[in-house]
Parts: C-alpha cells; structure tokens; sequence
C-alpha cells in the first residue's frame, strides 16, 4: 500500500489511530519493542525539514530498523537517472521510500514503479503524514470527531488540502477561509464534499475568516509563503495579511484550540500570543507525528 494521497488510507484510519495510540501509551511507559527489526526505509528528500525527517528517523530506531536519509541533490537523480530506475533500484535494498519532492507528480510516477510501498512525506498538493497526525491529535484533545469543526484560515495549500480530505474521511465538519486567487482546489473541495456526504459533515470554503471561525472548536492555519513560492513572498504577504490569526480572531471563534502543522512564521500567520496561549497545541502536533508514523510504518 502506497500513502501518495490521504485518501489512500481508507479505511485503515480509524485502526491507524487505534495503533498510534498503543505505540504512544509503550513509548510512555518506555516500551519500546524491536517490530521492524532488520527493516529500512529511504528518504529522499529534495526540500527542508526538520519534524518530518527527524521523527520519521526517530521512529525507525525505537522500532528497531533504520532510516537512509537521502538529500536529493546526493543521488544519481541528480545528474539524470530516471525516477523509474531509481524505484525499481531502492525496492532491491529497502523496504519502504518516503519521499519529500516539489512535484507530487514526480511521487506518483516513483509510487508508480516502486515495489515497496511510497510514503508522501510533502508535495505541493497534500501532505498527508501531517494531517494523519493532526487527526489523532484533534481526537486525543476533542475525544471525537463528529461533533468537531475545524476553520482553516490562509492559504489554501498543501496542507489544507490533506485537512479538507482528512476531516471529510474522520467526519469532522471543516470551514476553510483564504482570499481570492489562494482558495483549495476545486478538485479537493469537491472530493472533500463528496466523501463527507457519506460521513455526515459539513465542508465550506469562504471568504471571511470570521464566517469560518464562527463557531469552531479549533482554528488552524500554515505559512503563507510554502517552500518553492519564495519569489511570490512580497505578493502573498500583501495578499494574505487580512488572514492572520490574532487574539481578536480567535476571541470571535470563543475559546477554540489552535494548531499549526510548524514552521511558523511568528507575526504573519499567527501571533506570538495566540501560538504561545494555553489553548495552542501546536506542540503536541509535533509530537503526535513521531507516534503516529511509527504507526504507519509498522
Ligand atoms: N510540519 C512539517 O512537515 O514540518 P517539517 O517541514 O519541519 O518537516
Ligand atoms: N505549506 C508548507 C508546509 C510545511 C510543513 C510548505 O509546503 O512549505
């Protein structure tokens, strides 16, 4: 089983967190148990990170097995080897690839070739790890999800796009705000409305932050600038600069949670206040990614 999309979890979700939950309640108690002995996973990576690569690293050593980081710029890709000779080579040595690329459809066509399962660990469409995490998180604070409703506010980019999926595939109802020329994707808004359909909750994209945060119980938001749109920065935060998440936000929403997937950038996005308020969870996020891959690895 390939992870390019969140979709691709199915039904596997709800076990999923069932197992992330074991795992954090062993490595709590310091259990730690050897489950993927003699196993490795390549990561190639072609964009910054510190959570993804560092807790996917972690989570191979407590698991018992290892992790290759590879920086893109390393690897015979480099100097032109073909995406399809490179996954049929790293399914020979390994026995999963996870991989952090500009291109989502350059993950498709490793995915496409490899013959060991493919973890999408960021693209420019969906970063479905973050989101997975996110949902066990919202779950672990909330204890549910149908009664739940999420607004995302900014920039409706990769990671939105996993939520508005996430979110519909949970039944957790999601109201995402950003200005014209920033929305999601028709083509995730409309996969997000049909599977939710099914799961009973409501899916919205506005204009208004303030119509999105009526009523929620957390408030969510990412950078404006994503890694790759460093040339578009002075425009974006020109364009998004109404869509910050500030104390006077949040006070419409009550008295929601606050998340962000991290790195932040602190007085565009989101303030320092709310980042740093009581009600944040940005932190227990990060965390949550180390159990809730550990989880997925096994
Ligand atoms: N949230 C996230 O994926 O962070 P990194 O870019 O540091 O991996
Ligand atoms: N939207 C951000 C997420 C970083 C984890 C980016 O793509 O840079």
């Amino acid at each position: 089983m390939n992870l390019v999309s969140i979709l691709d979890i199915g039904d596997a979700l709800l076990p999923l967190l069932k197992k992330t939950q074991e795992l954090k309640d062993d490595a709590q108690r310091g259990v730690f148990e050897d489950r993927l002995k003699n196993k490795s996973v390549s990561m190639i990576f072609n964009k910054p990170s510190t959570r993804t690569r560092v807790s996917f690293e972690v989570a191979m050593v407590q698991l018992g097995g290892h992790a290759i980081y590879l920086d893109k710029s390393s690897m015979q890709l480099e100097r032109g080897e073909t995406i399809k000779d490179t996954a049929l080579t790293l399914s020979k040595y390994v026995d999963a690839i996870l991989v952090r690329s500009g291109s989502h459809a350059n993950v498709v066509e490793l995915a496409k070739y490899s013959r060991v399962p493919v973890i999408n660990c960021l693209t420019e469409l969906e970063h479905p790890c973050q989101v997975l995490a996110d949902l066990y998180t919202v779950r672990e604070c909330k204890g549910a999800f149908n009664s739940v409703k999420l607004a995302y506010v900014g920039d409706g980019n990769n990671v939105c796009h996993s939520l508005l999926l996430g979110s519909a595939m949970a039944g957790m109802s999601i109201a995402v705000a950003s200005p014209k020329g920033y929305e999601p994707s028709t083509e995730f808004l409309m996969k997000a409305k049909t599977i939710a359909a099914t799961t009973g909750s409501d899916i919205s994209a506005v204009l208004e932050p303030e119509e999105a945060v009526e009523g929620a119980d957390i408030i969510y938001t990412d950078v404006w600038v994503s890694m790759g749109q460093e040339t578009e920065k002075k425009k974006r935060l020109r364009d998004l600069r109404s869509y910050q998440v500030n104390a006077e936000l949040v006070k419409k929403a009550g008295n929601p949670l606050i998340m962000h997937c991290l790195p932040a950038k602190r007085g565009q996005e989101i303030t320092d206040e709310v980042l740093e308020s009581e009600n944040s969870i940005v932190f227990k996020q990060a965390e949550n990614r180390l159990h809730l891959q550990k989880a997925l690895l096994c």
